[in-house]
């Protein structure tokens, strides 16, 4: 799942990235991801699937290395069999196993996770805090379950220091970038933050009304199917219902 496009928004031109030449090239969505990981020495993919980001951040120079990983067998032996056609073999590692749990204590200190929910990834880190891997940085583009993914990495003491919708197609999509927080210590709770993302980011914007509308239109059926049964799960309903009063104002004022 993503989210579509306003019906009055403008066309988005499908520029590929790399150049012609590249044995991967990536649609706005992945080549927004490959500019916030930036120039790196070497980085993890995490669900990697076909291999294009790791073989575009490559071949492009941008990375000398990368781990191309995934949970499951099928797609990580179409990413060999890119890796092998691009004639990365030297420079790209294909790791199969789930999320960061194939990754060694000084293997990376960035790492990317695109196209899955906001809760797998969430449960990925989680599973991966006490193992020291020595990662800094990570570059996630959820597909769902964005608030939540927002909440979980602020417990968990990440702090998100840029996010960007990017179009792509008649969709579009969020690109997050989280560090490492100072100490162990989760950084304190902030609804709004978690909603809307860090200030400053995506306002004013028609793609974060887009958004809005989009989780309102399963927040507020949600809510008045709870509001009607006679024992609401404790507390469900009253969190709901400020984060609905929160979003509808964002709305007003972008308005
Ligand atoms: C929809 S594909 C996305 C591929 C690519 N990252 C992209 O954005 O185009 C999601 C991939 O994540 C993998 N995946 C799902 N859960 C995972 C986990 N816990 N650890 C590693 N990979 C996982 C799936 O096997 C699948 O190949």
């Amino acid at each position: 799942m993503c989210w579509k496009l306003p019906k009055n928004h403008p066309p988005v031109a499908a520029t590929l990235w790399p150049q012609q030449g590249s044995p991967a090239r990536l649609s706005p969505r992945l080549a927004a991801v490959a500019d916030r990981i930036g120039q790196v020495p070497v980085f993890a993919d995490i669900g990697t699937d076909h291999a294009s980001l790791p073989i575009a951040m490559v071949w492009s120079g941008r990375a000398q290395r990368a781990l191309a990983c995934d949970l499951r067998a099928q797609p990580l032996a179409l990413a060999k069999r890119q890796i092998i056609s691009a004639g990365l073999t030297g420079k790209i590692e294909a790791r199969l196993g789930s999320g960061l749990s194939v990754l060694e204590p000084g293997d990376v200190t960035v790492a990317s996770a695109c196209g899955m929910g906001g809760a797998t990834m969430a449960d990925m880190l989680e599973a991966a805090s006490s193992r020291g891997l020595g990662v800094e940085r990570l570059v996630l583009q959820p597909n769902k379950g964005v608030i939540r993914l927002r909440q979980r990495l602020a417990q968990m003491g990440w702090r998100v220091t840029h996010e960007a919708f990017v179009a792509d197609g008649r969709h579009f999509y969020l690109i997050l970038e989280a560090v490492r927080g100072e100490g162990e210590q989760g950084i304190r709770p902030n609804m709004r933050r978690d909603l809307l993302g860090p200030e400053g980011f995506h306002y004013p914007g028609p793609l974060l009304d887009a958004w809005i509308e989009a989780q309102l239109g399963w927040m507020e059926p949600r809510f008045e199917g709870l509001s009607k049964r006679p024992s609401p799960p404790d507390g469900e309903l009253e969190v709901l219902g400020r984060q609905i009063a929160c979003l509808r104002q964002a709305l007003s004022t972008a308005g």
